[in-house]
């Protein structure tokens, strides 16, 4: 009966371990709500933080309001997948995992709370909304 009790304890641990390594990969990343608006939530973010290099004098893709969906969604197919945040290479530019060393912003990275957004707004189908 000890013994069934100690595999029992043991069964527990490697549970708990195994929630809490799955809760630590979560928070990574804040919470941020449903129906995330490209115009209201995402434009401001590559306004503010993308268009002073991504504009026409500059380089591509032309990150200014008004250009910027129709540009980000032309580019490269991998680079946003609608509801596939996890294979979109903007995601991996955004969190400095580029496998071409293109992270961006090249200097400063996002807030978590801009990166959670973005990621979110991709998962929702990365609509023109
Ligand atoms: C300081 C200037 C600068 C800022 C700020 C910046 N970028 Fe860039 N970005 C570049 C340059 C330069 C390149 C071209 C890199 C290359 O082709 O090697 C580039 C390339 C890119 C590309 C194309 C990558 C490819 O594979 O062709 C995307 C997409 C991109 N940036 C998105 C963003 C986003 C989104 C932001 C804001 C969150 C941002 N960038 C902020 C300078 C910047």
């Amino acid at each position: 009966m000890k013994k069934l009790m100690n595999v029992s304890v043991l069964i527990g641990s490697v549970l708990l371990l195994a929630a809490c390594e799955n809760d630590k990969f979560e928070e990574d990343l804040p919470v941020v709500k449903d129906n995330v608006s490209f115009a209201l939530d995402i434009q401001p973010i590559l306004s503010a933080e993308c268009a002073g290099c991504h504009n026409p004098a500059n380089v591509e893709p032309d990150l200014r309001k008004g250009y910027a969906y129709a540009s980000l969604m032309e580019g490269d197919e991998e680079g946003i997948i609608p509801g596939d945040s996890e294979g979109s290479e903007l995601m991996e530019m955004l969190q400095r995992e580029s496998e071409d060393g293109n992270n961006m912003p090249p200097s400063t990275p996002l807030s978590p709370l801009k990166i959670a957004l973005i990621k979110k707004w991709i998962d929702e189908g990365a609509l023109d909304n």
